[in-house]
């Protein structure tokens, strides 16, 4: 028996004022995506931001329903659509962030475990890597290289 260490790497800027003008743009859009939410149960906003590779931007944003399981959370809604309407398109990058109890205030969210899963199946059809762009408390910015770096031991063939 062995142990085995995983690993992964971040990329951590210290403010959004350090992000390239594409990147923090591709942020604001996730801000501006948790102000069409549909969260009276949770109010809890969550707004997704999805760069393509022909420099397209898709957001979409978390949708709530009496029945709770039948809701989406803002990364399922924003590739889903994606995936619906560009096919044929890579997606380069996703930002999330969240807007608690109707404020104006953000914070950072990581996606959940399904919306990973759900993200790293585009991953994997397109064949290339999916950044995703997260706000830290400490308002610093947290990219990483591949959704799939969050999602040790995916499901997947291997
Ligand atoms: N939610 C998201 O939109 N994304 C996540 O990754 C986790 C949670 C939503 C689901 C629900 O509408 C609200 O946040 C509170 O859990």
């Amino acid at each position: 028996m062995k142990n085995l260490t995983l690993q992964i790497t971040l990329d951590q800027y210290q403010n959004e004022e350090e992000l390239t003008d594409i990147d923090r743009n591709l942020l604001n859009q996730a801000r501006l995506a948790t102000y069409k939410s549909y969260a009276p149960y949770s109010n809890f906003h969550v707004g997704a931001a999805i760069l393509l590779d022909d420099g397209t931007i898709v957001s979409g944003n978390n949708q709530e329903n009496a029945a709770f399981p039948s809701g989406l959370c803002a990364e399922r809604s924003a590739i889903f659509w994606t995936g619906a309407n560009y096919p044929e398109k890579k997606i380069k990058s996703i930002a999330v962030v969240a807007r608690p109890g109707g404020s104006d205030l953000f914070r950072g969210v990581s996606p959940c475990g399904a919306c990973r899963q759900s993200i790293l199946e585009y991953e994997t059809r397109q064949k290339s890597p999916i950044r995703l762009i997260l706000v830290g408390s400490d308002h610093s910015i947290l990219i990483t290289h591949s959704i799939g770096d969050l999602l040790p031991l995916k499901f997947e063939e291997f």
